[in-house]
């Protein structure tokens, strides 16, 4: 991975961290406002450079722990320690500061010994969380839950399981770069469906729309808010901010497991397409990989 790329201490499930030095090839040179109304764990923005930054996405939790983390801009220690002192009064293991998991539990769980170890603790937090909902918790069960992810059930619960991860150097990394980009940049937050949100801010000439959307033929959590009819209208949308003369590019899937995402396909012939060198590969079968085709879509620049 290149050394200046940031990675989001969200660790989001398909986020575009590994893509990002493909994809800051293909965006605008200079780039006076950015705007993302996918923004997830915010890896694209992170990586970008402009001068404000507004960004959306419609999980209430995910902007909720942007605005919070954000909020500890220039004051990253006092977040960090904030940190610290609660992992240690649940008595999680936090490798970054040498507080480990004992040999013997590792020789007896060779791979699942974080998770032997956490357990009792995680589901402690969980519990608190579910009954204070302080984001600072919420952030650590993200750390230390399964696979990082964000799950509520319908009664509005944290119901994650925990994971076999804790708070290690990748995650200090990626706080404190998180925290260092917004002590020294301008971002705007918004919690809506992306189409009310950009009706809303209603991108002009100067602006970049840089769009990762839910990919209507892969299988993420996060698509349950995405159907074909979501895709066309999406792609209307573009055709708009075509006509209006606003830069936009979009990530997308094609192909993927046999399927093929037909109505982008078409919809993507109008613009300039790039593929991109994906590392798509799905959480069940690490064997689709090469049955995958990911893009770019720009209405600018390039042959
Ligand atoms: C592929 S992810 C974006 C990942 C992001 N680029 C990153 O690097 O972390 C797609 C995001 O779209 C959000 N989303 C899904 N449907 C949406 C909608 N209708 N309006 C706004 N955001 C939506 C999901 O919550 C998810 O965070």
């Amino acid at each position: 991975m290149k050394k200046d790329i940031v990675r989001s201490p969200f660790f989001y499930v398909g986020d575009k961290y590994k893509l990002m030095p493909q994809l800051l090839r293909l965006f605008p040179d200079k780039i006076d406002t950015y705007i993302e109304p996918f923004a997830g764990g915010g890896s694209s923005f992170l990586n970008t450079k402009a001068k404000k930054y507004i960004v959306n996405d419609i999980d209430k939790y995910v902007i909720e722990l942007h605005r919070f983390i954000s909020s500890y801009a220039g004051k990253s220690d006092e977040l960090i320690q904030k940190m610290y002192d609660t992992i240690d009064s649940y008595g999680l293991s936090c490798s970054y500061r040498g507080i480990v998991v004992p040999e013997e539990l590792k020789k007896k769980y060779v791979k699942t010994y974080y998770s032997h170890y956490n357990k009792e603790a995680y589901i402690k937090m969980r519990n608190d969380y579910n009954s204070n909902e302080d984001m600072l918790l919420l952030y650590l069960l993200l750390i230390y839950g399964f696979n990082h992810m964000i799950r509520f059930n319908g009664e509005g619960q944290f119901n994650l399981p925990v994971g076999n991860v804790d708070f290690n150097k990748n995650v200090y990394n990626a706080l404190t770069a998180y925290l260092k980009f917004m002590s020294s940049n301008k971002i705007e937050y918004y919690n809506m469906d992306y189409m009310s949100f950009l009706n809303r801010i209603k991108p002009g000439k100067k602006t970049y729309v840089y769009l990762d959307p839910p990919y209507l033929i892969s299988g993420s959590e996060y698509n349950k808010y995405w159907d074909e009819d979501e895709e066309r209208r999406l792609c209307d949308y573009l055709d708009k901010l075509n006509d209006r003369g606003v830069r936009f590019g979009i990530t997308n899937l094609i192909n993927h497991k046999g399927r093929v995402n037909e109505t982008f396909l078409a919809w993507s012939k109008k613009y300039k397409s790039y593929n991109i060198n994906s590392n798509y590969i799905s959480f069940n079968d690490n064997t689709v990989k090469a049955d995958s085709k990911e893009v770019f879509v720009t209405n600018y620049g390039g042959a």
